[in-house]
């Protein structure tokens, strides 16, 4: 969910629409927002999206300076307009907006209908206002501080009261919330970009912390009502980072901006004979030398960057490398020590399970590095090394461009590793960085054939089912290549190793099952050739994402899509380009919703 806030001279209405747009990527199932008139709150909500709840503003003549909104990606409770946000307490003075979960929230619910309280909806949220009006004792950040010992799970508030029309307050535990500062108004939200059209200076809120927002006026106070002072930083994001720019979809925009961020991710990293991963981290020689162990930890499209991150570490440094999903690798009997380096992988720096895993690995003694595109989130603020991408905001629920930023991040970490502790051989080590520089242009390359791929997309995008296949370096990406198009078109499509095929999936080839294979020319070229006429054999179509210059597989394939020739480790920065606009072009055939795909959330702040 994303939730937003504003107090100030304009009207909120305007501010928080445009705001709820900018968040609209972390949910919307609903939307919902209320206004504060100087007398009373008006709220205005209903299942639909952002955009439906604009038509339903519009005429209504809601003004006010002060207002709070909410985009819903549905936890507890189905999509109703009663589950909507904001709620509002039984006496109609407070109304809060919340993103997170509540995890005792049936067990205070029977207590305060046992007290004769009755809801009027089923979410953990509407129990957060109602308790909150219970125990209301005239003073908000004592009354907050209750809220707190009361709640367990996680939860971004942002709170009106009625008998106060020239403030907000917000309380900040487990989900994100940030604050914009600016002259005479005073904004949150759950991300930057809403703040952005106003100001670009921001306060993180850290764990336990509750502000109110009062003009350009805020104040902080910890989780037991202890007064902080906390400077705003500046962020370097500005409002047309998180804008369209003439393209159609924030996808295709951000699929499009990958050799820029290839670039700004590299630029200043990569010196005469080392790599410099920044302030951020702070490895010491003993530390690298004394490393066995790596482990890389993530969810989704982070997920598949890790595996790619394996292959690379595998080859370039002498650690024993693992790699498992977030929700799993928490609960899992992993050995963990101070030989132990854990890269934790997460666009969003929020992503629950994420956040799990690292604390987790911290209580056990293991150096936490985090690899995110958000300084201020959670990921960055609790590991001991950061690195950060410079992918700029990415509004598109399917991840591209920040893929991208993170296979530069990692092969940065990777060469780093392999460079220091002398795994690599100098000369080697060299060699591997001047490709790793020149390797933006190679993205761009990839990049001015989207006509390619549009016009395989045109061929297959009737299709129900497919199949990816790809083998080493390539693996991975076939995965990423089947999730982009799971995700937005939502076409059936499974992704194997190639040399798995015959276990089991070569039972589903036929003809109207197209095999998609990523098969750049590299030492594997030759076995995942053999797959293709596999399936071949089967009357299976085959589109193959491959090498220029490689002639045979236009004699096995009914499409090829080209991708530059490179040095095997670096072809995945490569292949997955393609992938992603085939994704792009059958949703759009399809008629998809290519940016907001249904059932699905940017940010998964909820385990
Ligand atoms: C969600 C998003 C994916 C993303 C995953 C991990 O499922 O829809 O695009 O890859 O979360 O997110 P993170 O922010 O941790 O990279």
């Amino acid at each position: 969910c994303g939730v937003v806030g504003y107090v100030g001279p304009r009207n909120a209405v305007g501010v928080l629409l445009d705001g709820l747009r900018r968040l609209e990527y972390r949910g919307y199932d609903s939307a919902g927002l209320a206004v504060h008139d100087g007398v009373n709150i008006k709220v205005v909500k209903d299942v639909g999206k952002v955009s439906d709840l604009a038509s339903r503003v519009e005429g209504m003549n809601l003004e006010g300076g002060l207002g709070v909104g909410h985009t819903r990606w549905a936890t507890h409770g189905d999509v109703t307009g009663e589950n909507a946000h904001p709620h509002v307490d039984s006496d109609g003075r407070f109304v809060l907006v919340h993103n997170g979960i509540v995890e005792n929230y049936l067990d205070i619910k029977d207590q305060l209908e046992r007290e004769g309280i009755s809801f009027v909806s089923q979410t953990d949220s509407e129990v957060i206002v109602q308790l909150l009006s219970k125990i209301y004792n005239g003073d908000m950040v004592s009354s907050l501080v209750e809220i707190q010992r009361r709640l367990e799970g996680s939860y971004a508030l942002v709170i009106l009261n009625r008998e106060d029309p020239n403030g907000f307050y917000c309380v900040r535990k487990g989900s994100p919330l940030v604050l914009g500062v600016a002259e005479v108004e005073g904004l949150c939200a759950s991300d930057v970009p809403p703040l952005l059209p106003f100001t670009k200076d921001v306060i993180y809120m850290d764990e336990g912390d509750i502000a109110e927002v009062r003009g350009g006026a805020i104040r902080l106070w910890d989780k037991d009502g202890r007064p902080l002072e906390r400077a705003p930083q500046r962020v370097d994001w500005d409002v047309s980072m998180s804008e369209k720019d003439g393209y159609p979809h924030y996808m295709a925009k951000e699929i499009h901006e990958q050799g820029a961020v290839l670039r700004s991710t590299l630029k200043g990293r990569l010196l005469e004979g080392s790599v410099d991963l920044g302030d951020g981290v702070n490895w010491t020689p003993d530390f690298l030398g004394s490393l066995r162990r790596i482990h890389l930890v993530a969810c989704g499209t982070s997920y598949y960057a890790c595996l790619v991150a394996e292959r690379v570490l595998e080859r370039w440094t002498t650690l024993d490398v693992k790699v498992d999903i977030a929700s799993e690798y928490r609960y899992r009997d992993v050995r963990i020590g101070a030989d132990t380096l854990a890269v934790f992988v997460s666009q969003s720096g929020e992503t629950a399970d994420t956040l799990a895993a690292q604390r987790k690995v911290r209580a056990m003694g293991g150096r936490c590095l985090g690899i995110t595109n958000v300084r201020g989130s959670t990921l960055a603020r609790e590991v001991h090394d950061l690195l950060l991408l410079k992918a700029g905001p990415e509004i598109g629920v399917a991840a591209t461009k920040t893929f991208m930023g993170q296979l530069g991040a990692l092969y940065l970490l990777a060469l780093k590793l392999g460079w220091d502790r002398g795994d690599l051989n100098p000369a080697e080590a060299e060699r591997l960085a001047s490709i790793l520089l020149k390797l933006p242009y190679e993205v761009e390359r990839v990049l001015e054939r989207e006509s390619e791929v549009k016009k395989a997309a045109e061929t297959f995008f009737g299709f129900d089912n497919f199949l990816f296949l790809g083998r080493g370096f390539s693996y991975p990406i076939a995965m990423e290549g089947a999730l982009k198009l799971k995700e937005i078109s939502y076409v059936h499509a499974e992704a194997y190793a190639a040399g798995e095929m015959k276990h089991g999936p070569i039972a589903l080839l036929e003809p109207n099952v197209p095999v998609m294979v990523v098969i750049p020319k590299d030492g594997l070229y030759e076995k995942t050739l053999s797959n293709v006429q596999e399936a071949r054999a089967r009357r299976s179509p085959v589109v193959a994402v491959a090498s220029d210059g490689d002639d045979l597989i236009c004699q096995m394939a009914d499409t090829v899509i080209r991708i530059p020739r490179c040095d095997e480790c670096f072809s995945p920065f490569l292949s997955v380009i393609p992938l992603q606009m085939f994704a792009y072009h059958v949703a759009l055939l399809r008629g998809r919703e290519i940016d907001q795909p249904r059932n699905l959330a940017k940010s998964v702040t909820v385990e």
